[in-house]
């Protein structure tokens, strides 16, 4: 779908755009120093608090007109139109010619969302009943295994979004989690991923789960036939199968002809996107590991963040402002980077979640219509845990040449409270260098205060600190399933306000597909018996060259 007005002919030339660049050139030396001192009331201002969410972006580098103007563009791009588009299920992913229905996995029964006219809501209710039936059976220990007994590890292997989803939401929500059981996820066709997986396992007890929208993926057919063959082998039987894996796809055929009987898929849909897909069946873990209940919450609160999407006013609305922010950094202040620092240490794959979610939908480089940009689309998402990146990479943010905006998202409570030297507990310890690390990126301290320190005019320059640095602050009461599936919703939207405004198609991926099409060639010339006649480039033939040699040379013991 091209942008509905045929008149705009391009991001670059609207005069919305143009009045950012003009205002940029007006506010780009302006300091969160000077915007702060002018208005002492910009820290509470500058905040949407909306569904358990509390989003503080006064240490951004805007003002009045920068929000104004951010939402004109917005409006200019039919934003608002775009939205209504996505959730009326219009075929918005053009290059697929598909639907992109992520909301209607979180639906509640009473709504109706078409799909080429079929009522798609029942069907989501209807895999979700029976994938709810099947986890409480498993977990109550009605599910046996082949030889009787009950089953106690849970194996999800999948790859991107049907792995990265998954693991961030077991991680996520493992104190709510069933402790009596394990969980564990293979993704990397690197064979010690599941090696290491099973290597304790009693295979008796252990069931796969088979995860793939396309069941064609290359990394994950090799896991899951690695897995039968290393179930079949110690349970001694072939029909052990039909106890030990479930598959969840939208490909039914390529289920069975791996030798899932289909009465244990759970399936999906065309119109769910691979990084749109971990609140589908592909979350089975997640339920398997928290109950139907904690699944249900959690459909909840991205449902709670879906409304507010669609109804909430452009300046009050969360991931419009999310994604126009971003938007500002990446093309105004041309921070080619983005920091997600969760302050939580149950959130230590988010940022690894975010990188495909982000990166997958909007590093494009042509529009619609196939046009190639003469602007920078999405940037490169990257994060750890605070407060182990201060340790690490925060030098970069801090003195850095680079502008890197940084997400600090961080909660009211732990879920595990332990005392800390000299009083409060070791919760408000984190909370104080969250707080801290905003606080130093936007004021940094200046040569005079550095000065007034005593430190050695030579160290001066080395010790003070620019500031100016752009973050946003999300703030929420505890990390609970609800707030978990409200926060990812937040990325979700951003990223599709992101990608209206930059005119891409965010929900297709084919620049996966030259490196998977290349090495189903590469891998026929490394088992080739001998060393068949290289037509590469010289460096991808001379690495072929010296892999076969290598592993040959290992294996015959020379190496
Ligand atoms: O190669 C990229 C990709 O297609 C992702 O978009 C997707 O999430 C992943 O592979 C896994 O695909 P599937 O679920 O079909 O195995």
């Amino acid at each position: 779908m091209s942008r509905p007005d045929p008149t705009q002919a391009g991001l670059t030339t609207l005069p919305q755009w143009q009045a950012l660049q003009q205002h940029f050139a007006a506010i780009g030396p302006l300091q969160l120093r000077e915007l702060f001192a002018a208005d002492p009331q910009r820290g509470e201002r500058l905040v949407i608090e909306d569904i358990g969410l509390y989003l503080d972006y006064s240490k951004q580098r805007v003002d009045a007109d920068t929000l104004r103007l951010l939402r004109e563009l917005a409006v200019a791009c039919a934003l608002p139109q775009r939205i209504e588009a996505m959730f009326r299920g219009d075929k918005i992913n053009s290059t697929e010619g598909r639907a992109v229905l992520h909301v209607a996995l979180r639906a509640p029964a009473t709504e109706k969302i078409l799909v080429d006219g079929h009522d798609v809501v029942p069907d989501v209710h209807e895999v979700l009943d029976r994938m709810a039936a099947f986890s409480e059976r498993v977990r109550s220990g009605a599910w046996l295994g082949h030889t009787g007994k009950r089953i106690r590890n849970v194996i999800s292997i999948g790859i991107g979004g049907s792995d990265l989803g998954p693991v961030m939401a077991y991680e996520a929500l493992r104190d709510y989690s069933r402790r009596d059981m394990t969980f564990r996820f293979v993704s990397n066709v690197d064979s010690t991923d599941f090696a290491e997986a099973v290597r304790d396992l009693d295979a008796a007890e252990t069931l796969f789960i088979v995860c793939s929208k396309t069941f064609t993926t290359l990394e994950t057919l090799s896991n899951a036939h690695a897995a039968r063959a290393w179930s079949v082998a110690a349970l001694g039987d072939e029909k052990s199968v039909a106890k030990h894996f479930v598959a969840v796809s939208t490909n039914a055929d390529g289920v069975a002809k791996f030798g899932i009987d289909t009465a244990n898929m759970f399936g999906f849909w065309d119109w769910v996107g691979g990084r749109y897909s971990m609140d589908s069946s592909i979350g089975l873990s997640t339920m398997l590991a928290i109950g139907a209940d904690g699944f249900r919450e959690m459909l909840a609160g991205f449902h709670a963040m879906d409304e507010h999407f669609r109804h909430a006013p452009l300046e009050k609305n969360l991931p419009v402002l999310m994604g126009m922010l971003a938007v500002w950094n990446n093309n105004f202040l041309d921070a080619a980077t983005v920091a997600v620092l969760p302050y939580e240490q149950y959130l230590k794959r988010f940022p690894a979640y975010l990188q495909q979610l982000t990166m997958e939908s909007n590093g494009k480089h042509v529009t619609l219509d196939g046009a190639t940009v003469d602007y920078n689309t999405g940037p490169i998402y990257w994060g750890e845990p605070g407060t182990n990146g201060q340790h690490s990479f925060y030098q970069l943010i801090h003195q850095g040449t680079r502008i890197v905006p940084c997400d600090f998202i961080g909660f009211g409570q732990t879920l595990n409270p332990l005392p800390a030297q000299g009083g409060g507990d070791q919760h408000d310890l984190l909370m104080a260098n969250l707080i801290a690390q905003g606080e130093a990126l936007a004021f940094g301290k200046t040569a005079g205060e550095v000065r007034a320190e005593g430190t050695p005019e030579a160290l001066v320059p080395h010790r003070m600190f620019e500031g100016n640095r752009p973050s946003t602050t999300i703030l929420a009461a505890k990390l609970t399933p609800h707030i978990l599936g409200t926060l990812i919703a937040l990325y979700e939207h951003s990223v599709f306000v992101q990608g209206v405004i930059w005119d891409i198609d965010s929900f297709d991926q084919w620049g996966v597909e030259l490196g998977k099409q290349l090495a189903k060639t590469t891998i026929a010339e490394l088992v080739a018996a001998h060393e068949p006649k290289l037509a590469h480039d010289s460096s991808t033939n001379a690495l072929i060259r010296r892999y076969r040699q290598l592993r040959d040379d290992a294996i015959s013991g020379k190496a």
